[in-house]
């Protein structure tokens, strides 16, 4: 569908401030339209012709139009109407025939004023309801309506660069305040009446001005002293908050403009805001224990260490030792938990420490090891990043430990991880000592590998390939002399729903 720009660049000459001004116009007029229980056009001139650049339809009424007119051209009656708003340069009332119902409407046209020019009409379009008695919201609500149409016949609707955002500006449903020029109440809306009440204000609010039912007052005071919308969230007690939008009802006096009354429009949004309270707090709460439990593991691998220490056997100190490493690793995944609010984590901000604790842990200076962490697995929740870390720890740990052992000259280790669809993809490759002959990872019968087919298998439901590195897994890894009687490549896949 062609927007209101294209629409007024192919077929009119109005300049990019009247657009502008048209734009402004319908972004806040579905407020008009709720006034005016009815359907709202906007019609530009082209030549001799009207076209209609816009269509909105009350939220508080029945619509006249099931189909969308946006892009199409005025008919006879509903020229007559327009070119007569246009040479009165005033609103004026009139009976058009509408095709789809078969039958006549009302049409109240409104020129739209704009740097004291009219550039458009705005229409409100309508079949009066026969022999039904209006109500008292009904005609409240559009004495309000009149109003602002004098206050766009005027150019004083919409207001300069204040356009609220639809997404959180109460609207008229949601609770409506009229107000007169000294902000004393003169209706409210049942759905107004109950946010009062919620409030502690019980007695009848009409006569009273807002000071004396201390609700939103200066918000309002505001609204009319700058002569334009003020949006404000009132907390009016522990319990209630009011989003309150307050608009100033504008006539101009000759050459001044007065403030002739106002609108309150008022959304309950205690429930909404109680709710951000509470997940909030629960957020601080979640990190608290992922603290919590990375000091408790932080503890207990010290008392390992330190049992250790008192340990004869160089086999048992080894064991020991492993054990520790594997503890930190779940430890380091709960403290990254603990900085990050929600409950998965940027897989690689795992990876790069984890790499460095075995840097530090298993290093030795007569073979140094190179590490290299590439690529990006994305964000991954804790119940994955937790045994998958444990997991990488050993591919790690034996890359080092069988790769480069004692008497070799060292080398790298690369980790490569990598997300494809539905599934997260890491690579641990090392360009040592290749896997010795024959072996079969179903029966490699070390803790380790253990480890790492139990948490791969059951809790991640991914598989594991082990095998001595080929040319082929040069471009992959980066590591210039696989192959050849050198290299292992492992490689792990878990399925992992979409980012
Ligand atoms: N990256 C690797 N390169 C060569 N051999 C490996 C590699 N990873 C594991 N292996 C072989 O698999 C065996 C089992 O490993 P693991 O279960 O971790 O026990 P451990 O490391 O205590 O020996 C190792 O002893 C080794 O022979
Ligand atoms: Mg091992």
């Amino acid at each position: 569908m062609p927007t209101l720009a294209e629409l007024a660049h192919q077929h009119t000459d109005l300049d990019a401030g009247d657009v502008g001004h048209l734009s402004a116009l319908v972004s806040e007029w579905g407020m008009l339209a709720d006034f005016s229980f009815a359907d709202l056009l906007l019609y530009v001139p082209a030549g001799s012709r009207w076209l209609i650049v816009e269509q909105v339809r009350a939220a508080t009424g029945r619509t006249l139009y099931q189909a969308d007119y946006v892009g199409t051209w005025a008919s006879e009656t509903e020229t007559a109407v327009l070119d007569r708003c246009r040479n009165e340069g005033s609103i004026v009332e009139g009976e058009i025939r509408v095709q789809a119902i078969g039958g006549t409407a009302q049409m109240v046209a409104i020129p739209v004023r704009h740097e004291g020019r009219h550039v458009a009409v705005l229409t409100k379009e309508w079949v009066p309801d026969q022999g039904r008695r209006t109500g008292q919201l009904e005609t409240a609500y559009l004495e309000i309506f009149a109003r602002l149409a004098e206050m766009v016949a005027a150019g004083l609707f919409p207001f300069e660069g204040r356009l609220a955002d639809a997404a959180v500006a109460p609207r008229v449903g949601d609770g409506a305040i009229v107000l007169d020029g000294t902000t004393r109440v003169r209706f409210a809306s049942p759905n107004a009446v109950s946010a009062l009440h919620r409030v502690g204000v019980s007695t009848n609010a009409v006569g009273q001005t807002l000071a004396e039912l201390g609700v939103a007052e200066g918000a309002v005071r505001h609204a009319f002293e700058r002569r334009e919308p003020v949006i404000e969230e009132i907390e009016q007690t522990a319990d209630v908050t009011l989003l309150t939008r307050s608009i100033p009802l504008l006539v101009r006096d000759g050459s001044s403009v007065r403030v002739a009354g106002g609108v309150v429009l008022l959304r309950d949004v205690s429930e909404l805001r109680k709710r951000d309270r509470l997940l909030l707090t629960k957020d601080a709460t979640i990190r608290e224990i992922h603290h919590r439990v990375k000091n408790n593991l932080q503890t207990i691998s010290s008392l390992l260490r330190l049992q250790a220490r008192r340990l004869e056997s160089p086999e048992a100190k080894a064991a020991v030792a492993e054990s520790v490493r594997r503890i930190r690793t779940i430890a380091l995944v709960h403290e990254t938990l603990s900085r990050e609010p929600g409950e998965d984590i940027e897989f690689v901000e795992i990876v790069r420490p984890l790499v460095r604790m075995v840097e530090e842990g298993l290093q030795s200076a007569d073979r140094p090891v190179r590490f290299v962490v590439r690529g990006d697995g994305g964000r991954l929740p804790a119940a994955v990043a937790t045994p998958l870390s444990v997991v990488i720890l050993e591919l790690l740990q034996n890359a080092v430990d069988h790769g480069f052992p004692e008497g070799s000259n060292g080398g790298s280790v690369v980790v490569l991880l990598s997300r494809p669809d539905g599934e997260l993809v890491v690579h641990v490759a090392n360009d040592g000592a290749p896997l010795a002959e024959g072996f079969d990872l179903g029966s490699a019968a070390g803790l380790g590998l253990s480890i790492v087919r139990t948490l791969v298998t059951t809790e991640l439901a991914g598989s594991i390939a082990m095998r001595s590195a080929g040319p082929g897994d040069v471009e992959r890894s980066g590591l210039a002399h696989l192959g050849e009687g050198r290299g292992t490549f492992v490689e792990l896949r878990v399925p992992v729903s979409a980012d």
